[in-house]
């Protein structure tokens, strides 16, 4: 079997190139659905629509768990997925199928705890609050997913979120680093006003944005830390892995590059994310 890993486009190829490093002998289909991106701008239910049909895809071409690796479409999508979609498919089909996301292990990652850990004594004294600042599409920040679960598990945690309706969309089309910057920039100056002082931590809440996450930092204060959500993501599928036998990685290193859209290479910023040329093929 095969891991798939699943995005709107290209941002989901961060997520991939941690799990090559944790898991080099695993077999890993790529879904890029660029003929829809991106998702960020668009209706929930489109979303969900759209993310059931690309988990779809990858079932037929043989991974058995697919990992979103997309914010807007964990937001958005996977918990209804999950509820209402996967156990019927799973019936259907007689097959052991699962479908994981990217927000859980980025809030576990952010608050230090696990995802089962909430708390339930809300009437101790908290001295300080850390600030953490989430980049993200207007999709994820309207579903305020990070303020509402970090606020069960860690109240001194504050998240404030900055959306950034066209960064995806620009990133996708390969726009230049020096505009890139100037977008960056004012949205990092925005959140800074909006909280009164830059946040002391920061998640690039799309993973579009990992891409250019240097422009993150130089945008930020120096030394700001950034969660890491690709690690976070290869953290929390060797946990899933090793407390589910029935799903292996995979073991010849086998790596496919599917899209929705035009097949072939893809822009200049990844190139240079990913240190060579990559070439999609029609899904
Ligand atoms: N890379 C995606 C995310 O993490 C989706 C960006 C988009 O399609 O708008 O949210």
């Amino acid at each position: 079997m095969s891991i798939g890993v699943f995005d709107s486009g290209i941002g989901g190829l961060s997520v991939h190139r941690a799990l090559v490093d944790r898991f080099p002998q695993a077999d890993l289909l790529y879904l890029a659905d660029q003929a829809n991106a991106p998702y960020g701008g668009r209706p929930g239910e489109e979303i969900v629509d759209l993310t059931r049909a690309g988990c779809i895809r990858l079932f037929d071409a043989g991974a058995s768990l697919v990992v979103l690796a997309c914010n807007t479409a964990s937001a958005i999508a996977l918990r209804r997925l999950q509820q209402t979609w996967l156990p019927g498919y799973r019936r259907e089909t007689g097959r052991a199928l699962n479908v994981l996301g990217i927000i859980v292990p980025t809030i576990e990652a952010a608050t230090g705890q696990p995802w089962a850990q909430e708390i339930d004594h809300r009437d101790e004294q908290i001295r300080k609050v850390d600030v953490l600042g989430v980049f993200s599409t207007p999709a994820t920040a309207a579903s305020r997913v990070f303020e509402i679960e970090i606020d069960k598990r860690k109240q001194d945690l504050a998240v404030f979120s900055e959306p950034c309706p066209d960064l995806a969309r620009m990133i996708e089309q390969g726009a230049g680093r020096d505009e890139l910057a100037a977008r960056i920039g004012e949205h990092a100056i925005a959140l800074k006003r909006r909280i009164g002082r830059f946040p002391d931590r920061a998640v690039l809440g799309c993973t579009h944005y990992e891409i250019v996450a240097d422009l993150f930092r130089d945008a930020l204060p120096a030394g700001t830390p950034l969660i890491h959500q690709p690690d976070a993501t290869a953290d929390a599928l060797e946990r899933y892995l090793a407390h589910h036998p029935d799903y292996v990685a995979g073991e010849t290193g086998q790596r496919r590059f599917l899209t929705t859209g035009t097949p072939g290479p893809q822009n200049g910023l990844v190139v240079s994310f990913w240190g060579s040329p990559l070439v999609f093929e029609a899904a």
